[in-house]
């Protein structure tokens, strides 16, 4: 039988961690992933279920996520870590039936368990699967650019989205249902779980103000990618505050909405 460390959601999690933290936005223990593998998938590499170890998860899983397995980065571990020694800083677990305790099937190698924001991932991807039944991977990250411009803006989605909106055309293209905003709140809680995971059932990215960035998407990929474009677009914002003489106008921002055909966030851009 083939090994899980072997398999691509491991490798997946190792370049994905690699490239997150080269960007500078994963210093030192920064940042966290969670990766919903299905069962059938998981039984190409474990035949049937054998604990290591069980881990209390501190709060009772929603039932859209019990009895499913996730692969989730260690809490304390470094991004830039993961790829040389995936068994000690990754996890394989398994949300038990009662949603209470998380069971390790595989990593954390080293006694360790899952990362300390693991409320507000489980909690995100249940509301994510009750949207999109195809959600599977919640992405955290700290970068730098879109810390700045939250710390710059009043905590309201309408002036966010409109100034990402308004600074980079792909913004809108990319997530034309806005970015949910959260003030600045005591991480690695329930209470900010819950916000999140609050927040997610409408939008697929979260900012979380002077923190950082919670992303969502059916792969690694797409979670990746709906951050780096936030990113890429909070830099833009930053580095012309103060010089901007060409915004993106409103009716251009319209007009990519129209040619994709995409159902905007209503009350940002006057029609
Ligand atoms: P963990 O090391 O527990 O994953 O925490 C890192 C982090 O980004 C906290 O928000
Ligand atoms: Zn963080």
């Amino acid at each position: 039988m083939a090994k899980f460390i072997n398999s691509k959601y491991v490798r997946e999690m190792g370049d994905i961690t690699k490239n997150m933290y080269r960007q500078g936005w994963d210093e030192r223990n920064g940042g966290n992933i969670s990766y919903l593998i299905d069962e059938h998938l998981v039984r190409e590499y474990f035949k049937k279920d054998k604990f290591i170890r069980d881990i209390n998860l501190g709060f009772e899983a929603d039932p859209i996520v019990r009895n499913k397995y996730f692969l989730i980065t260690g809490t304390g571990k470094y991004f830039k870590n993961v790829k040389k020694d995936p068994e000690t800083n990754l996890g394989l677990v398994k949300i038990s039936s009662d949603g209470k305790v998380a069971h390790l099937l595989w990593g954390y190698k080293d006694g360790g368990r899952f990362t300390s924001e693991f409320p507000a991932h489980l909690m995100s991807h249940a509301s994510r699967l009750k949207v999109d039944p195809a959600n599977r991977v919640i992405m955290h990250t700290h970068p730098t650019y879109t810390i700045c411009m939250g710390a710059c803006l009043p905590t309201d989605e309408v002036v966010f989205t409109r100034k990402l909106w308004k600074s980079n055309t792909e913004a809108v293209v990319v997530f034309p249902e806005g970015i949910g905003v959260l003030p600045c709140m005591i991480c690695g809680t329930n209470e900010i779980g819950i916000a999140t995971a609050e927040k997610m059932k409408e939008y697929r990215i979260v900012s979380w103000t002077n923190h950082g960035l919670y992303g969502a998407g059916k792969d690694i990929d797409e979670a990746f990618g709906l951050i780096e474009t936030v990113e890429k677009t909070a830099q833009i914002y930053m580095l012309t505050l103060d010089h901007l003489v060409n915004e993106i106008p409103d009716e251009v921002v319209l007009g990519l909405a129209k040619l994709w055909n995409l159902k905007m966030k209503p009350g940002v851009i006057e029609e």
